[in-house]
């Protein structure tokens, strides 16, 4: 399913009436947000579509971006090494800083990436595959105290210590090496509701697996750092784990930065209806002190 970009409208008036030369995008995936970024601002001159997954990148660069090539570098790494980015090509500042994190609907639907626990594939969930850190190492490596606290911290899932010994008692038996593995092991233990009950559980070593917290506290400091004045930070984030950080960020940096915006932006019923997957999106801004 191609990825629908969330909050398409609104990321667009946080960036209107300002003059953008250069341009950060730290998580460009299918390169929506960055072609209607593109299209509603001509002065730009130079925008970084940076993403860790060089499925991704290859095909932004070949479909939705293709004919923005002249403005576009393409940049393969974690956004939160911005500051190092800039370095490289000797930028001392940009004008517009946008993420949207988590996986894409593209990484959730090749299966092969271990990413959904629909279906059976090997236990991966890297966006970046030269992570040396898969999900299979993390399950069947981890203490049982680490992986419980990792499920609690970043799944929030209330039965992580059962969840964790079910964990560590099949792998005595022989190494968990596969999403359906896991989905079976855990499915007796973990929380139950209206979510399947592996959700909490994958979105944990998802979470984990890439550093997602820590990249999105490192990015959006780096951001503040190198925005230019009067220039925009924007982020969408999809659970309150996320949303939390981007939160606390902003506010930690109030002597710099103003907020754009009291409560976060969330999605319209329509497009709800329209992409499910934009149901939790919240999208947060500042703009950096004159
Ligand atoms: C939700 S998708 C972005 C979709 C994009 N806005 C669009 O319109 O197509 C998230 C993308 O960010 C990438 N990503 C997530 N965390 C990252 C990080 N720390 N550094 C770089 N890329 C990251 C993922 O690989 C994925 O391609």
């Amino acid at each position: 399913m191609p990825h629908k970009p969330v909050l398409l409208q609104e990321v667009l008036k946080i960036f209107e009436g300002i003059s953008l030369k250069v341009f950060f995008e730290g998580t460009v995936g299918a390169g929506g947000h960055a072609r209607a970024i593109l299209e509603a601002h001509p002065e730009i001159e130079l925008y970084l579509a940076c993403d860790r997954d060089p499925v991704a990148l290859e095909i932004s660069r070949n479909s939705l971006l293709a004919s923005w090539g002249k403005k576009v570098e393409w940049v393969r790494g974690a956004y939160a090494n911005l500051a190092q980015f800039l370095k490289e090509r000797k930028i001392v500042s940009i004008d517009g800083f946008f993420i949207d994190v988590g996986v894409s609907s593209m990484q959730l639907d090749e299966r092969e990436r271990g990413f959904s626990f629909m279906g059976d594939a090997p236990l991966d969930m890297r966006m970046d595959p030269d992570n040396p850190l898969t999900a299979e190492r993390l399950v069947n490596e981890q203490s049982e105290i680490a992986l419980a606290r990792i499920l609690f911290e970043y799944g929030e899932e209330r039965r992580s210590r059962k969840v964790a010994r079910a964990i560590v008692e099949a792998r005595r038996k022989r190494r968990i090496r596969t999403t359906g593995e896991l989905v079976e092991i855990i499915k007796p233990v973990a929380t139950r509701g209206r979510l399947h009950p592996a959700t909490l559980v994958f979105q944990a070593l998802r979470i984990a697996v890439n550093d997602e917290l820590g990249q999105l506290k490192k990015g959006l400091e780096a951001a503040i750092e190198k925005t230019a004045p009067l220039g925009r930070i924007a982020a969408i984030s999809f659970h309150s784990l996320e949303d939390r950080i981007v939160k606390n960020v902003f506010r930690d940096a109030k002597e710099s930065c103003e907020s754009l915006m009291k409560k976060p932006w969330v999605p319209t019923e329509e497009e709800i209806k329209k992409n499910p997957r934009s149901r939790s999106a919240k999208l947060r801004a500042v703009e950096k002190r004159g």
